[in-house]
């Protein structure tokens, strides 16, 4: 009997022979369906935050680099946060089909809003952390995403050479790539670019992994304030990069 099928005796469906019956909801499924039912009643099970164990930001962060060539940025972070915990812990994270997180791609299908590698990073916290501790993780990431000069992370097989670092000093996907490119002198459409965006993924991943790990040892400490506590409204603090002259919000 493999782990799936002890949990799902355990919880008293009967385990036929190439077939499963579960007796309460009166469903029955053939058992190329099975591992499907095992699963949506293992993430029904488990509630908020799941558990977390620590893991390799090194090994996060080669996953994030890959999963770009795959999906784009805001896949390959969550992949790159969430496969080394489905290997670990298995559980709900098993269940999750991350392929779902690629319409982040390019500050969401290509409107240049939030970078994808935050939204893989914030919905990826949201199921490990709970929600207070996540939140200040999602800011201090949102802030050092926007403060540092990246791509920091160096591929072991790079498929583009990428020497330029640039500051966002704001997490929108369009601010951040445009600024890069320009100061590369790189098109977006240029190996070099989307070999940035990829080191990147592997930068946010990783970040977000040290963080959590952090928080998992009881060290995690976060005095950075929410934009709406700072300036009464939603927004991002680089105001002046939009504003020539700062509206006043109505208080
Ligand atoms: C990414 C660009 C960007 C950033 C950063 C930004 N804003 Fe805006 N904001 C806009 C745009 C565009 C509008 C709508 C057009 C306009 O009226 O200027 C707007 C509208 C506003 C308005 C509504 C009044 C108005 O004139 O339309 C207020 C108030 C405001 N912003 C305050 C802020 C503050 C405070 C910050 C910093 C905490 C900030 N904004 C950061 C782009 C930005």
């Amino acid at each position: 009997m493999n782990s799936d099928e002890k949990k799902l005796s355990r919880r008293g469906i009967i385990v036929g022979a190439g077939k499963l019956a579960l007796g309460a909801a009166g469903i029955a499924l053939v058992s190329s369906g099975g591992q499907n039912l095992v699963s949506i009643a293992e993430a029904k099970e488990t509630p908020l935050p799941w558990p977390y164990e620590k893991i390799d930001p090194e090994e996060t962060a080669k996953i994030a680099y890959d999963g770009w060539y795959k999906a784009y940025c805001s896949y390959a972070v969550a992949s790159g946060i969430l496969t080394p915990l489905q290997n670990k812990i298995g559980g709900p994270y098993s269940m999750l089909p991350v392929d779902g997180l690629r319409l982040g791609e390019g500050g969401i299908v290509g409107w240049g809003t939030i970078c994808g590698t935050l939204l893989g990073a914030t919905v990826a916290t949201g199921f490990i952390a709970p929600y207070d501790v996540g939140k200040q993780v999602v800011n201090e990431v949102m802030q050092w995403y926007s403060d540092t000069q990246l791509p920091v992370f160096t591929p072991e097989k790079p498929k583009a050479e990428v020497r330029l670092k640039s500051v966002s000093n704001s997490p929108l996907c369009h601010i951040s790539v445009n600024k890069w490119c320009q100061a590369a002198g790189k098109s977006f459409g240029s190996p070099e670019r989307r070999d940035r965006c990829a080191r990147l993924a592997a930068d946010i991943a990783a970040h977000t992994v040290m963080l959590l790990n952090d928080w998992k040892d009881g060290k995690f400490v976060s005095t950075l304030k929410m934009p709406p506590a700072l300036y009464g409204t939603t927004g991002q603090h680089n105001c002046n990069e939009c504003h020539t002259k700062i509206p006043d919000v109505i208080g």
